[in-house]
């Protein structure tokens, strides 16, 4: 036995890695044994403060203050048939906490996000996992996926995630010649295949924090379609131009319901007080169009706001809420949106690259479901797996009440599912393990005029880091202190950047509350989160 293997039995976890010669143990480093994996280049040593500059089609990363890590690349072979592949990443810090982290996509993304292993997994001392999920490309490219390229279709719905992370623990074990003690997920938006794995592979995850997760796709994709069809085209007499999004219609939510918090501030903190009418703003003979709304766009705007039933009676989707009008003109007209769902439909569902929203009809939503492409919906309501005694995982879930790409009652729609479930068919308290977090005026997974930094993915990495790296302010630790000494979040302290952009220094704080309770302003500074509570009365 040598000696690293010697102290690593003896728990000196921490010797391991100072008498380790980093740089050479790096580039001689060569994952055996580990099936289906190869390495795609030689592993690469970053000193502490070296340039880390890497960049794919999907995420990249230009700093030169990280701690010192090695970045091994992996070549996983997701179907030896078919010789399908996932590139994968992981990201080994010399200072390491014993704890491997995998780090989420978003959309269609194909590519390793390497902005989210160097903001969020090293500098805290996790060992980073990402994959680029079976294809290269960016979120709204969907042309990989056909036609009828099955491997790569269920690769980006699930199994490229898995098996990353199977083969990402054991690079950790060889890499420090020690298992990692814990196994960590962080990722917003498409977080769909963490949920997978909570509902299906309960053992790869002891801690799961996702952000707006686009679990329920063939829904999202069908509800994505109805809300553009109800804004668009700019021919159309209901369409609404940018300057009426952000000029006539968002000023006239906030004051119809921006006081119902107690404060006037331009952020609506619980939505589900604001039946926002908008009648209000209906034009009057002679009315400058630019500056009113007409029936037609009345109309639209109830459809845009209530819940999605197709054809009356079948729950497809939430609506959204008011709050987040500045940016429901991009979300909804603008490509975000409408370019990856016609992709979903034209390179996976339909097969035809000449389908058009227009085509869009019940029948077909129904064929949606039943095909499930890529087995990539996870929105199976048991997760005793995960969560029961014999694993004890932690989950917890935030969304932006201002989400403009995924209604935010998708995330409590999963979470009632869960609840509901868990109470009809076992003696748990969902509080138990998993909790929801909701952040006033805070767009899809990160932005918005709102306290919205709290150390989520897209946060950092967009100059919005959380204030400090505890628990209460950073969402990461939260979920650690959770799993590893069961003490679970009640609210977290998330701030608000001026112009969302550290470097201008604090506007504000504010509690991010646990679902179902609202945000309401006590008294005292606005901007000082102890002026606020959380209530659960309504
Ligand atoms: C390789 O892995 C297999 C299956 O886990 C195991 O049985 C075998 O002993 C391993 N071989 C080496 C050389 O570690
Ligand atoms: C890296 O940069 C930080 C901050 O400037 C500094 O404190 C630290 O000493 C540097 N480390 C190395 C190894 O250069
Ligand atoms: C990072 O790489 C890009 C592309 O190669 C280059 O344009 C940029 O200048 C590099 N950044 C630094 C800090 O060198
Ligand atoms: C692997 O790919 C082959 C060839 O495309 C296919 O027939 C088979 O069903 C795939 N297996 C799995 C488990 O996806
Ligand atoms: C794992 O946890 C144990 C117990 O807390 C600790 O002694 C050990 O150092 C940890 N291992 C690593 C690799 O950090
Ligand atoms: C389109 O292709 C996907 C992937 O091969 C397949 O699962 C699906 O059934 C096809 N759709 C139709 C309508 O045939
Ligand atoms: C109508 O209002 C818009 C926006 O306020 C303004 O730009 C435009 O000049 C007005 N048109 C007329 C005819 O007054
Ligand atoms: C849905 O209900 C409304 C109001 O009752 C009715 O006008 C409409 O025709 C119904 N649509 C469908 C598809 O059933
Ligand atoms: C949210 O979803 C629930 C179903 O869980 C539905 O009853 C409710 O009307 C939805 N609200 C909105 C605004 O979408
Ligand atoms: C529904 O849409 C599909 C594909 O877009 C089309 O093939 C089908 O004919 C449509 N069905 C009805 C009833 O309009
Ligand atoms: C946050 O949780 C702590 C601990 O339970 C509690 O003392 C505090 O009042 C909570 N803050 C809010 C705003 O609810």
């Amino acid at each position: 036995m040598n000696l690293l293997s010697l102290l690593a039995l003896l728990g000196f976890a921490a010797a391991v890695v100072a008498v380790r010669d980093s740089p050479s143990a790096c580039s001689a480093f060569k994952p055996t044994n580990i099936t289906n994996v190869a390495l795609t280049n030689l592993p690469t040593y970053f000193s502490a403060n070296a340039s880390v500059n890497i960049s794919n089609e999907y995420s990249s990363i230009d700093v030169s203050n990280l701690p010192a890590f090695c970045r091994v690349e992996l070549t996983i072979t997701t179907n030896t048939t078919a010789g399908s592949f996932a590139l994968t990443e992981v990201w080994l810090p010399d200072d390491w906490n014993g704890r491997v982290l995998t780090l989420g996509n978003g959309g269609l993304a194909g590519g390793v996000t390497v902005a989210e292993l160097g903001y969020v997994a090293v500098p805290q001392g996790f060992a980073g996992i990402s994959t680029n999920t079976g294809h290269d490309g960016d979120v709204d490219d969907g042309s990989w996926a056909g036609p009828h390229n099955d491997n790569a279709i269920v690769d980006w719905g699930w199994r490229a995630m898995h098996l990353s992370v199977v083969a990402g623990k054991e690079v950790v074990q060889q890499y420090y010649s020690t298992p990692a003690n814990k196994s960590y997920y962080l990722g917003c938006s498409n977080a769909s295949p963490s949920l997978k794995e909570v509902q299906e592979f309960p053992e790869d995850f002891d801690g799961v924090i996702v952000g707006s997760p686009a679990n329920w796709q063939t829904h999202l994709r069908g509800w994505s379609i109805h809300m553009n069809l109800n804004t668009q085209p700019s021919t159309s007499p209901h369409f609404m131009t940018e300057d009426i999004w952000d000029n006539v219609l968002a000023p006239e939510v906030l004051r119809q319901c921006d006081s119902l918090d107690g404060l006037v501030d331009g952020i609506i903190s619980d939505p589900r007080d604001c039946a926002f009418r908008p009648e209000t703003l209906t034009c009057s003979p002679g009315q400058n169009k630019s500056t009113c709304l007409t029936p037609d766009q009345i109309s639209a705007l109830h459809r845009i706001y209530a819940p999605y039933y197709e054809a009356n009676q079948t729950f497809v989707f939430g609506g959204y809420f008011p709050g987040g009008e500045t940016k429901f003109y991009h979300g909804l007209v603008g490509k975000k949106q409408s370019k990856p769902t016609k992709a979903y439909f034209q390179f996976m569902v339909t097969n035809n690259t000449d389908w058009t929203i227009h085509d869009y009809n019940a029948t077909l939503l129904q064929l949606t479901d039943e095909l499930d492409v890529g087995q990539s919906n996870a929105i199976n309501p048991n997760i005793i797996g995960f969560v029961g005694s014999q694993h004890n995982g932690k989950l917890i879930q935030y969304v932006g009440w201002a989400d403009q790409l995924i209604s935010p009652n998708n995330s409590i729609y999963y979470y009632e599912t869960v609840h509901e479930w868990t109470r009809a068919n076992t003696n748990l308290d969902i509080d138990d393990f998993y909790r929801l977090f909701t952040v006033p005026g805070m767009n899809h997974c990160h932005g918005g005029f709102a306290a919205n930094a709290f150390g989520g993915v897209q946060q950092a990495s967009n100059n919005n880091p959380p204030l400090s790296l505890d628990p209460q302010h950073n969402i990461l630790a939260a979920i650690v202190k959770w799993v590893e000494d069961g003490i679970a979040p009640d609210n977290f302290t998330a701030v608000n950047y001026n112009s969302n952009d550290v470097a201008n220094g604090v506007g504000f704080t504010r509690p991010l509350c646990r679902y179902p309770s609202n945000l309401r302003y006590k008294s005292g500074d606005p901007n000082s989160a102890s002026s606020f509570e959380c209530v659960f009365d309504s």
